[in-house]
């Protein structure tokens, strides 16, 4: 990685310029463009290696970019296409259907929209997050129960139901995640999207009790933000968001460091 690098990877633009090779897109087209900057193309990761969004004008890739369309505004769609297609997919892909028991852990930017999208695919969901703040929040989104980590055994409420068939971890600390891993039911499965290096104690025991699974999800493709978005059209599924100007860049970005953010700052043009 080179600095300086303009950050930003959840970025919603219309097309001023085409590439001479491009096809399948026009002038005035609005995309928008998540984590992976283009399906093949390495380094391919906007706002690290490839300068992001925090600009009024920015460069994509064309396989990199996913059609928005009417219907949504771009504030509204562009945490859907980092922090909407990451929690959609990992559902969408996961081992759950439709009555399953599903925990979603950590009340962020990705929690409070992954609480949505297992509402609206009839999984009885279960919010985790810590202390009382989001309790009100959580079961508004959807949730069915709200669960919360520093007063309750977590684990322990999850088998009372059962266990989960799904425990979605989005939150960025290894031993939380791993501290629930006993509240999956047998072949339950882990889904971990929370990007922590911290290291995640989870003995082999208890993978082999009742062949539970421990897996992970990353974002996806253009199409697969796409396909977030349409359905969350369809099924009224809403960021929260707080937009700030271009110059207020440097204040969205200690809100969001500092976890103040409710649940995204949206930067606008
Ligand atoms: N896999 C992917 O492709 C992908 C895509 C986007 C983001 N991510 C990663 O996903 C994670 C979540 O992103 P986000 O945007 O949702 O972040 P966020 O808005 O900061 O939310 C993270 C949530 O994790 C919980 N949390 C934080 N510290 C914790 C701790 N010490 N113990 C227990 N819980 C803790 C908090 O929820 P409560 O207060 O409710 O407990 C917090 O709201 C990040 O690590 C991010 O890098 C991964």
């Amino acid at each position: 990685m080179a600095y300086p690098r303009i950050p930003g990877h959840e970025v919603i633009g219309v097309i001023r310029a085409l590439g001479d090779e491009v096809a399948g897109w026009k002038i005035g087209d609005r995309v928008g463009v998540g984590w992976n900057g283009g399906h093949g193309i390495d380094p391919e990761v906007i706002g690290l290696v490839l300068e992001g969004g925090y600009a009024e004008y920015m460069v994509a890739y064309a396989n990199g970019m996913a059609q928005i369309p009417a219907g949504i505004s771009s504030e509204e769609a562009a945490p859907l296409v980092c922090a909407g297609v990451t929690t959609f997919g990992a559902l969408k892909n996961s081992a759950a259907r439709f009555g399953d028991v599903v925990a979603v852990q950590g009340i962020g930017g990705l929690g409070h929209l992954a609480i949505q999208y297992a509402h609206h695919a009839g999984f009885y969901t279960m919010a985790v997050s810590r202390g009382q703040d989001k309790k009100a929040l959580s079961l508004e989104l959807g949730a069915h129960r709200y669960i919360d980590a520093d007063s309750e055994d977590a684990s322990a409420l999850l088998k009372e139901l059962g266990g989960a068939r799904v425990i979605l971890a989005t939150a960025s600390n290894g031993k939380a995640i791993a501290d629930l891993f006993d509240g999956l039911g047998p072949v339950g499965e882990m889904v971990v999207v929370a990007g922590t290096g911290e290291p995640m104690p989870i003995a082999p025991t208890q993978l082999l009790n009742g062949r539970r699974r421990l897996r992970a999800w990353t974002a996806g493709q253009a199409k697969d933000s796409e396909d977030t978005i349409q359905f969350s059209i369809r099924a009224g599924v809403h960021p929260m968001i707080e937009t700030f100007s271009l110059e207020e860049a440097p204040k969205a970005f200690e809100r969001m460091m500092s976890s103040k953010v409710r649940f995204r700052a949206v930067l606008t043009m």
